[in-house]
């Protein structure tokens, strides 16, 4: 019931429909060679077969700590989890000798001129990605994964994030709104359609990328404040502006209905739609920018308030590409200056490769790598 397959030439979680609440752990690894490194990614790949399919506890001596921690009762279940493991640039320098096997394009994310980022909340040498239709699945899911990796792994920084929970039926095709109130995700690539995925989210075998890198892609995430109190005081037509849609309707501006073209060639000064909208920044749809598309995942996140008294909210911003450079990072160059920078804080985050999946039981996590 509510079980999205393990095994699979990728791993789910990038092009599977996205449930109500998602979990991101970075990892520092605490294992000190290569065999201990692959003993973490063993273990780690049977937890997460384990959980994403559901099955009884084991029951054992009550004198003894208990398997599980029983936060999804004695049977537990699927609940649509998906387990996306991802390794960081660090994991790639001197300690376990894989310097030679680094995605070509996975370094550490850098500062952008908008960013404050605060390195309590910044990368690691895994990532995991927990997603599922309630947050104590995540939870406990993350629970039973630390009680598994004694001594060979410790969480660096973590964050969960929400939707609204109707998008899971939808299979992905709806948008829902984020803490801004636009809508989020109406342009977004098509993650059901495979042909698109082969172009532009997934690394191809036999190009520039090591042999073992096929199937997987590269992932970024981002924490984004978004400074929601001033962008409620913000006149709605300021607003529409900056982003480049109707808020209400989410069509592009002057036009009609939410999936409606922005049409920029008949609007070649930004009369209509501002060449600094963030829409038309991030996707100028012209020839030469086809390359930079990218796959977005995102979840909205509320936790407290900064130490000014602030809201703490903002978007869990997450996307997959090919190729991180030719993705998010062209995005990011061309989106840096825009207007919408009054009104977000990117302040954690990473960039990581999403590893190849699994292909069938006895295979594990980064097999190829290590
Ligand atoms: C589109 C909001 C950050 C890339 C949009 C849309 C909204 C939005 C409302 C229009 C609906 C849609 O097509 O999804 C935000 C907010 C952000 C944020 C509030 C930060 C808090 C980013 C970042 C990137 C990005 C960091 C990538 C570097 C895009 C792209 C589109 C888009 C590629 C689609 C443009 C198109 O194809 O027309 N964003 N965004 N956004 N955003 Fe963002």
């Amino acid at each position: 019931r509510d079980a999205q397959p393990f095994y699979g030439f990728h791993q789910a979680g990038i092009v599977t429909p996205q449930p109500a609440s998602v979990l991101y752990a970075a990892f520092d690894v605490l294992a000190e060679n290569r065999d201990e490194l692959a003993h973490l990614l063993r273990i780690l790949t049977e937890r997460l077969a384990f959980l994403t399919k559901g099955g009884p506890v084991p029951e054992i001596d009550p004198r003894l700590p208990a398997p599980d921690s029983g936060l999804l009762g004695p049977v537990v279940f699927p609940d649509n989890l998906t387990a996306t493991l991802s390794v960081g640039a660090s994991l790639f320098d001197y300690r376990f000798g894989l310097a030679k096997l680094r995605p070509r394009r996975l370094g550490q994310m850098e500062r952008f001129p908008n960013d404050a980022l605060d390195a309590s909340q910044c990368h690691g040498d895994l990532m995991l990605q927990l997603c599922a239709n309630t947050a104590e699945t995540n939870i406990h899911a993350l629970r039973d994964v630390l009680k598994h990796l004694p001594g060979l792994a410790t969480v660096r920084w973590k964050i969960e994030g929400f939707l609204p929970p109707h998008v899971v039926k939808s299979m992905g095709a709806d948008t829902v709104r984020n803490l801004l109130g636009f809508k989020d995700g109406t342009a977004n690539l098509d993650a059901r359609n495979a042909e698109l995925m082969d172009r532009y989210v997934w690394v191809r075998a036999g190009g520039s990328e090591p042999a073992w890198a096929a199937g997987g892609s590269y992932q970024v995430v981002r924490v984004i404040r978004t400074l929601v109190e001033r962008w409620d005081r913000t006149p709605l037509r300021e607003q529409e502006a900056i982003i480049g849609r109707h808020k209400a309707s989410g069509a592009p501006l002057g036009r009609g209905h939410e999936r409606a073209p922005p049409d920029y060639d008949g609007d070649p000064d930004g009369a209509r739609i501002a060449l600094a909208a963030h829409i038309r920044r991030a996707n100028p749809r012209s020839a030469e920018t086809r390359a930079n598309l990218i796959l977005r995942r995102s979840y909205n996140y509320s936790r407290g308030l900064t130490p000014a008294g602030q809201l703490d909210m903002g978007l869990l911003f997450a996307c997959y590409q090919a190729d991180l450079t030719a993705g998010f990072l062209a995005v990011q160059t061309r989106l840096s200056g825009e207007q919408l920078e009054e009104y977000i804080r990117p302040i954690g985050g990473g960039y990581f490769f999403a590893l190849p999946g699994v292909r069938e039981p006895g295979g594990w996590l980064g097999q190829g790598l290590i």
